[in-house]
Parts: structure tokens; sequence; C-alpha cells
């Protein structure tokens, strides 16, 4: 089987982890081999001790783009929903991917910031303007958007299903299911 990298960059709360865990289900319904690594869980373990500064943001990134492809070049479909802020990050691990031939793809999960901060999932950025955290990235921190993503998903538009679908249909366009 051909494994990939599916990378879903966005802000907090875009639904990246939503949308990945939606098409990993349909993915292994049809009898995929598929991960999720998503960030959360990451810094815990494979991360822990990171922090949210640009560097740590940075190796985090590096990390988790280094298991993907491992994981990747062994045919796993690995659905990656990380926020990956900075597009030198994204192109780091997408060149690690191409120096070993393993297929990556960037999707930016494009939910403006207006709609992330009303769904607000996790409360960050009610944390954030009640000046209890700061270094929310896409409010005081960057967000660098990728220019030229392989999909651009305006979740605010469409079902979780249907993003997943456009998702799914892009795999298939590119000859990885
Ligand atoms: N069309 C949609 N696509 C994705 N998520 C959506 C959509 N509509 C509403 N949501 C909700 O938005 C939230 C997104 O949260 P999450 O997936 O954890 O975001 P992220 O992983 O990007 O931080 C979830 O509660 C999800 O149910
Ligand atoms: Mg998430």
């Amino acid at each position: 089987m051909t494994g990939a990298t599916i990378w879903l960059t966005g802000l907090p709360s875009a639904g990246k982890t939503t949308i990945a865990y939606e098409l990993a289900g349909r993915l292994r319904d049809e009898g995929h081999r598929v991960e999720v690594l998503d960030g959360d869980e990451i810094r815990a373990f494979l991360s822990a001790g990171l922090g949210f500064t640009r560097e740590d943001r940075h190796t985090n990134v590096q990390r988790i783009g280094f298991v993907a492809e491992l994981l990747a070049s062994h045919g796993v479909k690995v659905l990656v929903p990380v926020i990956a802020p900075y597009a030198d990050s994204r192109e780091a691990v997408r060149k690690r991917h191409h120096a070993e031939g393993t297929a990556f793809v960037e999707v930016h999960v494009a939910t403006p910031v207006e709609v992330c901060s009303v769904r607000d999932v996790k409360g960050l950025y009610a944390k954030q303007a009640a000046g209890e955290i700061s270094g929310l990235t896409g409010v005081d921190d960057p967000y660098e958007a990728p220019e030229a993503p392989d999909l651009r998903i305006e979740s605010q538009d469409q079902t979780v299903r249907e993003s997943a679908a456009l998702l799914h249909a892009l795999l298939t366009e590119k000859g990885l299911l």
C-alpha cells in the first residue's frame, strides 16, 4: 500500500483534529492502515518539555514530521492535525519527505479566526482575551498560512463529512488510495 503524510495545518479550533479523525475512520473502513499524530497527544509524549517559542514549535513540527515519514514509508496513511504555524518548518518536513521519496500532502484548514474564536474548543481564545495566556497562534503569535497548499478547506462553509470527502477525493486523484 502507498503510504503518505497528510498534514492538516490551521488555527486552533479550525477543525484539524475533527476532519482528520473523520477521514481516518473512512480510510480504515476501506482497509487502509492509518495513524493519526495529533498535536496535543504528541506534546504530552514525543515533545514533552517543549514550549511554544518559535524554536520549540519548529522542533515539535520536525519531530512529528520525522515520525510521520517513517510510518508513511511503511505504507501507513499518516494524518497530522498539527498547527505548524511556520512556513519554513512545514517546508523542511516536505523536503525530508521528498528526499525519501515519500508522499506529502499539505492541507490548509482555513477556517477564519473569527469562526475559530467562537468555536473555541479548548477555551484558548477566551483565556487570551482575558489576559490569562499569551502567544496564541493567529491572535498574538504568528500563523503563516500556506500560499499554495494541495487543498484548502473552508470548514465554515461545509460539514465535516464534506471536508473529509474533499480530502479523500484529492488522495484518490493523487493516486494515493
Ligand atoms: N465543518 C466543520 N469542520 C470541522 N469542525 C467543525 C465544523 N463545524 C463545526 N466544527 C467543530 O469545530 C471544532 C473544531 O475543533 P478541533 O477539530 O479540535 O480543531 P483543531 O484540531 O483545529 O484545534 C469541533 O468542535 C467541531 O465539532
Ligand atoms: Mg486539534
